[in-house]
C-alpha cells in the first residue's frame, strides 16, 4: 500500500461516489485494511508491532487524504451550483418616465409653493359637510338665493361640499386669530359641460388678523398671479361682486391676448375671471365665534382647474379626468422636474 500510488488514485477521483467507493474498498468491513488487520493475527508479537504500527499509519494517512479530497470535491460542487444559481439581483432595465403627476396635483403644488412662501400653511377639511359648515355659518341661510347659485349634491342632511369656504368656519371654529391659511381640495356641483366638472377643486384662502385690509388682500393675489403665471407685467382689475361670505367683495380678472390659438397675459383687451374674493363678513366672524370688533381679515377662492388649464394651455376641463394614458403622458409632469420646478 504505496503512499504515492494511493495519493494518484485520490487524485483521479472527482465525484462523492467515486469517492466512498475508494472508501470502502480500504477501509470498508471487507476493505483492503481491514484484511490486513485481521491477518496480523497470525504474525509474532514483534511482527505484529511493526505491521500494526505500518497499517495504522497508513490508515491516517488514507484518512486523511479522504477527508482533504472529500472536502476539494465539496467546494468544487459549490462553486459550480453558485455558478449556476447564480440571481441577477439588479431590476431589468425601466422606462423612469413612465409615471406623471396629474397637472392638477402639479397646479396645488405650484400654489402651496407660492402661499408657503408668503407664510400660508395648508389645512383641509372634509368633501361631504355639515350645512351649517357649507352654508349656514357663511351667511347663506336657508332660502337664499345663493344656494340656488351652486346646485348641491345632498346626501340625507349632509353636503357634498360645493366649495372649500367650510374650513374657513372649521378653522376658525377651531383656532384663535392670527390665522393664515390656504385650502386646497375637492368640490362638487350639479354641473357638466366644456367648462364643468361634477367634480373639481379649489383653492381658499384665508387671514384673519388684527389689521390686514383690502390693499393687503390685493397686494397677496397680485404677488400670487405673477408668480404662478411667471409674468411681472401682468395686467390685471378687481371688479365689484358679491359674496354673502365676504363685504365687500370682488372678483379678479386678468388681461390676456389670444393668437394663433395660444393664450398669452399681460396683453391684449380681454379679460378673464380668475377668482373671488373680499374682506370677510363680520356676520361671519361672528357665526365662527370671532370678536369681530377686534378682529377683520381677507379671504379669496379660486378653481385650481381654471388655473391648470390657462398655464398649461388645456381646453377641455373635462380631459383632466378622462384617465386617457396619451394625454397624461402628454400633460403630465415628470416628478422629478415637477418637484425641482417647485425649488424643492
Ligand atoms: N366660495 C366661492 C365660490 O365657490 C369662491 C370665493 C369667493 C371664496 C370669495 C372666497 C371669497 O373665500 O372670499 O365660488
Amino acid at each position: 500500500m504505496d503512499q504515492k500510488e494511493i495519493s494518484k488514485i485520490f487524485k483521479s477521483v472527482s465525484s462523492v461516489e467515486d469517492l466512498e467507493k475508494l472508501r470502502l474498498q480500504y477501509l470498508g468491513k471487507k476493505g483492503l485494511v481491514s484484511l490486513e488487520m485481521k491477518s496480523l493475527a497470525s504474525l509474532s508479537i514483534e511482527e505484529k508491532k511493526i505491521k500494526g504500527q505500518e497499517l495504522n499509519n497508513f490508515k491516517s494517512f488514507f484518512e486523511n487524504e479522504l477527508k482533504n479530497k472529500k472536502n476539494e470535491i465539496e467546494k468544487l460542487f459549490f462553486n459550480e451550483k453558485l455558478k449556476k444559481e447564480k440571481i441577477d439581483t439588479s431590476l431589468p432595465p425601466r422606462n423612469f418616465n413612465s409615471g406623471k403627476i396629474h397637472p392638477i396635483s402639479q397646479t396645488i403644488y405650484k400654489v402651496i409653493d407660492i402661499f408657503g412662501s408668503m407664510g400660508f400653511s395648508v389645512k383641509s377639511g372634509p368633501d361631504i359637510e355639515t350645512d351649517f359648515n357649507n352654508f349656514t355659518a357663511l351667511n347663506i341661510p336657508d332660502h337664499h338665493p345663493a344656494r340656488e347659485m351652486q346646485d348641491t349634491f345632498y346626501i340625507d342632511d349632509k353636503v357634498l361640499r360645493t366649495h372649500t369656504s367650510p374650513v374657513q368656519v372649521r378653522t376658525m371654529l377651531q383656532s384663535k386669530p392670527p390665522i393664515r391659511i390656504i385650502v386646497p381640495g375637492r368640490t362638487y356641483r350639479s354641473d357638466s359641460d366644456s367648462t364643468h366638472t361634477p367634480m373639481f377643486h379649489q383653492v381658499e384662502g384665508l387671514l384673519i388678523d388684527k389689521s390686514s385690509t383690502m390693499a393687503h388682500l390685493k397686494g397677496c393675489l397680485i404677488d400670487f398671479l405673477k408668480e404662478f403665471f411667471e409674468i411681472n407685467d401682468l395686467k390685471y382689475r378687481f371688479r365689484p361682486s358679491y359674496f354673502p361670505f365676504t363685504e365687500p367683495s370682488a372678483e379678479m380678472d386678468i388681461a390676456y391676448l389670444k393668437k394663433d390659438n395660444v393664450i398669452k397675459f399681460g396683453e391684449g383687451e380681454d379679460w378673464l375671471e380668475i377668482l373671488g374674493c373680499g374682506m370677510v363678513n363680520p356676520i361671519v366672524l361672528e357665526n365662527c365665534k370671532i370678536d369681530s370688533s377686534q378682529y377683520q381679515g381677507f379671504a379669496f377662492g379660486m378653481g385650481i382647474e381654471r388655473l391648470s388649464m390657462l398655464k398649461y394651455g388645456i381646453s377641455d376641463i373635462r380631459s383632466f379626468y378622462e384617465s386617457d394614458f396619451r394625454w397624461l403622458n402628454h400633460y403630465g409632469f415628470n416628478p422629478i422636474d415637477s418637484i425641482s420646478s417647485l425649488g424643492l
